[in-house]
């Protein structure tokens, strides 16, 4: 009989860390590349890319995932990027994670989703976050330096049909830039029956040019919806970033993301794996570990499995972007995944 640690037979041990967190939700990086260039994530000339041989392959990706799902309890898989949907081979990846028991979802820029809802949804993804900071054509192209907001409709529409739901729409509000658009996103979402979400931007943009005074606080974000809509607490949050209201009288629910004025990090469930095979305790972590070099050094799953377990073990209470000795992340987020 086989009573190894991680053996199929036995339930996982919980991938615990100091402060009695268990994780179970992986966020996977599939690529740092994107088609998009927003102002808040990214310069106009986009990044040095990882160079293809640093990516882990299909293999290694699932490989890892394996290693989460079987042996340390990991639920629920995210694939994110940079742009997810410019993995090649995406619908096949999707597949073979999703064989390993794990929900799979996906958050995207919806360019490209109009083409691939169907096949991903039969692969057995199950939901989709887009982005979507703004409904208007000229604004789009300025705020992600291309001219592509048909693509995002039509892509949002095509994972509605392809029952990639419930669809969550994700903006990011910034002063002065798009808003004085919050009622009308929420707006738009609700009739399409979408699930608007409003992220505080965080110090996480290649250019280093976050600017406190430029974010809009999830207090103001309630403030512009409220001019608008009735809206009524959703209960307990959990674990999920998402603080949620309903719309008086409908089925529809808001939620918004305030990871700089009411950080969540107490409630913390994430796991982050980067393109490149580095793990990530926390989205603002100074310090990776490579499991792509244990994978390619020929390290055994015990081996991997041990380091992934020593990385959460040091996995500190929470971000300090509040505070004055904050210090960001060498990476940026389109190269850390969403
Ligand atoms: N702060 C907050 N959200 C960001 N996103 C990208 N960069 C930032 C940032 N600096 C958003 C994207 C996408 C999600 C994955 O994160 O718009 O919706
Ligand atoms: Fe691309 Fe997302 Fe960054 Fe926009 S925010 S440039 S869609 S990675």
């Amino acid at each position: 009989m086989n009573t190894a640690p991680g053996s199929m037979n036995t339930a996982p041990r919980p991938l615990l860390d100091r402060f009695g967190r268990v994780h179970t939700d992986l966020r996977v990086s599939l690529t740092d590349r994107c088609n998009l260039r927003c102002t808040y994530c990214m310069p106009a000339e986009g990044l040095d890319w990882l160079p293809r041989a640093q990516t882990l392959d299909d293999d290694e990706v699932v490989r890892l995932v394996r290693i989460a799902v079987g042996r340390l309890g990991i639920a629920s898989v995210r694939l994110t990027g940079g742009e997810p949907l410019l993995r090649r081979g995406l619908p096949d990846l999707v597949g073979r994670i999703a064989a390993l028991g794990p929900e799979v979802s996906l958050t995207t820029n919806g360019i490209g989703l109009a083409r691939t809802a169907v096949a991903l949804r039969a692969a057995g993804l199950e939901r989709v976050n887009v982005s979507l900071d703004t409904l208007r054509p000229e604004r789009f192209a300025r705020i992600t330096r291309r001219d592509r907001i048909e693509d995002v409709f039509a892509g949002l529409a095509a994972a509605r049909a392809a029952g990639l739901g419930p669809v969550k729409v994700n903006a990011v509000p910034v002063r002065g830039v798009n808003e004085d658009e919050i009622p009308e996103l929420a707006a738009f979402a609700v009739e399409h029956g979408y699930r608007m979400r409003f992220i505080e931007s965080m110090p996480l943009d290649a250019q280093g040019a976050w600017d406190r005074s430029a974010m809009v606080t999830a207090a103001e974000v309630l403030e512009r919806l409220g001019e608008r809509f009735d809206l009524v607490p959703v209960g307990r949050r959990g674990n999920a970033p998402a603080e949620e209201w309903r719309v008086a009288g409908t089925d529809a629910v808001i939620g918004v993301i305030a990871s700089v004025t009411r950080p969540f990090c107490g409630g913390c469930d994430r796991v982050r794996l980067t393109a490149d095979g580095q793990l990530r305790n926390c989205l603002f972590a100074t310090e990776e570990s490579d499991l792509r070099a244990l994978l390619r050094g020929g390290a055994d799953d015990d081996r991997i499995e041990a380091a992934w377990r020593a990385s959460v073990a040091g996995k500190g209470p929470g971000h300090a972007v509040n505070s004055a000795d904050f210090v960001r992340p060498d990476r940026p987020m389109s190269a850390i995944g969403g």
